[in-house]
């Protein structure tokens, strides 16, 4: 390009900017916006928020900005107009509100790679039916009466085949893909299975990246992943129309009385996927590497989970409900991962409406983060709140309302169908990790927090069997 151009377009840029800048600061006074800064043209404060994320305090960022404007502030994140809400009451106000003043809103990337018939992007009625439905095949009687066995007997056929060096991150993915699989269409772990998953990973690494084919080869392949799962699912919709009838969430879609196409169960399966696949895997990761950095803590989980085996006998012997139920300790654990590691930090909404709160006005259209790592971090709710504190959960001062304030699964309309499936499959695994393996880590290992939560080297430990060197 000529220099010649270079100079009016740059121009051109400096005087939008500064309009940009008077309008934004013209509707601060008019409409009562929460306090905050737009930071730099364009980007605003993305670079910020990216750089706090990537690290493993990303407190400041937040932090910041709640001393200098208080809990709900506003800032420019990913290229648009943000409010933040790092107040609890805020927050329950928009999980309830859910449909009628906020809307979810996801990135393009994500829409497109999860497909419109996934539960996340489903609105209105169908959204209602489709999210009790996923309840059903994932509430505490379904657990208690056919899950559980599933999970207790893939969690041991996982864990057989780990010598020395794990990745744990890896491992732990196989365990809820295998787990997600069976419960969606029966299937038990194979090579369809394991050559399914590495499409997966390709569908989700595209999760984060710019939805343009031109300029990002990650967003090319991951639809190129996407292609492919929907093909593989697709084939095995069609089987199962013509075929035996199971008790399983496929068979559940293909029952009911909606005469969902083929289309729609492939989003929503491939979505459900995703969801059981990503989340419940990098909660167990983090538990362990928490329980690793606490040991006295290990120490009771462990005495816990050998009294439950030393009951048993057999260590082939399968869990039982009443077994989970009597895992007090490891359910303090467990709220206490879920508190501190905050796989989901909070969630993206749009203003539908222009909605007043706390003296402020959210305007139409605008995005809102409801940030519930805030919230769990804040140590006005929590004790201690930035220490990993598993025994905070046997006193009773910190759970009397915890509604309000803990929310790692959200709440509302769309509070996560699988709240208690995946509390049960952490502690199944906690019990069977600890009571066959004992561990240390290979490398140092540190957590980051963007674009999803994770470890940056997948967690490697070395692992020994418990009572091995007895043989
Ligand atoms: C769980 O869902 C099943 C249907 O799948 C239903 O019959 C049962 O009542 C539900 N149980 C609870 C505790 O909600
Ligand atoms: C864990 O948190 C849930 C809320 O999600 C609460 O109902 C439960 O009592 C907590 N468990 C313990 C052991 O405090």
């Amino acid at each position: 390009m000529a220099i010649s151009m270079i100079i009016p377009l740059f121009f051109l840029f400096t005087f939008f900017s500064a309009l940009l800048f008077l309008r934004r600061r013209h509707l601060h006074r008019r409409l009562r916006l929460p306090p905050g800064s737009f930071g730099l043209p364009f980007v605003g404060e993305t670079l910020q928020l990216i750089s706090a994320y990537k690290s493993d305090n990303p407190e400041p960022f937040i932090d910041q900005r709640v001393n200098r404007y208080g809990p709900i502030f506003t800032t420019h994140v990913f290229g648009e107009s943000t409010v933040f809400s790092a107040d609890p009451e805020t927050n329950r106000f928009i999980l309830m509100n859910e449909g009628k003043l906020f809307e979810c809103s996801y990135p393009g990337s994500i829409s497109n790679l999860l497909g419109k018939h996934s539960l996340l992007l489903m609105k209105g009625a169908l959204h209602k039916r489709m999210h009790s439905l996923t309840m059903s095949f994932a509430n505490s009687s379904i657990i208690k009466d056919h899950l559980l066995l599933d999970i207790d007997r893939l969690i041991r056929f996982n864990l057989d085949s780990w010598t020395d060096r794990v990745f744990l991150m890896d491992e732990a993915k196989k365990i809820t893909f295998d787990l997600t699989v069976k419960q969606l269409m029966s299937f038990d772990p194979g090579e369809w299975s394991e050559t399914l998953r590495k499409e997966y990973v390709l569908v989700i690494e595209g999760f984060f990246t710019l939805p343009i084919p031109l300029f990002s080869t990650t967003y090319r392949r991951a639809i190129k992943a996407r292609r492919k799962v929907a093909e593989a699912l697709t084939l095995i919709v069609r089987q199962r129309r013509k075929g035996e009838k199971k008790n399983d969430m496929l068979g559940a879609l293909l029952a009911s009385g909606d005469h969902f196409s083929d289309e729609q169960i492939v989003d929503f399966m491939l979505a459900l996927l995703v969801a059981g696949y990503e989340t419940t895997s990098t909660i167990m990761t983090l538990a362990v590497k928490f329980l690793t950095e606490t040991p006295l803590a290990l120490a009771q989980l462990k005495e816990e989970h050998d009294q439950i085996r030393a009951k048993k006998g057999n260590p082939e012997e399968p869990l039982e409900w009443t077994d989970y139920k009597s895992m007090t300790f490891t359910q303090c654990v467990v709220n206490e991962t879920l508190r501190v590691a905050n796989i989901i930090g909070g969630i993206f909404r749009r203003a539908m409406t222009d909605i007043n709160i706390k003296g402020y006005t959210i305007p139409k259209g605008w995005k809102v983060f409801a940030s519930f790592r805030a919230v769990h971090l804040n140590p006005d709710h929590f004790k201690d709140a930035r220490t990993f504190n598993p025994w905070r959960w046997q006193s009773n001062s910190e759970t009397s309302s915890p509604g309000n304030v803990y929310t790692p699964f959200g709440g509302g309309p769309r509070l996560c169908p699988g709240y208690e499936l995946s509390r049960v499959v952490l502690s199944v695994f906690l019990h069977r990790f600890v009571t066959r393996y004992s561990w240390f880590p290979a490398e140092e290992d540190k957590i980051v927090f963007f674009p999803t939560t994770r470890t940056q080297k997948k967690y490697p430990i070395l692992v020994k069997c418990r009572g091995c060197q007895a043989k």
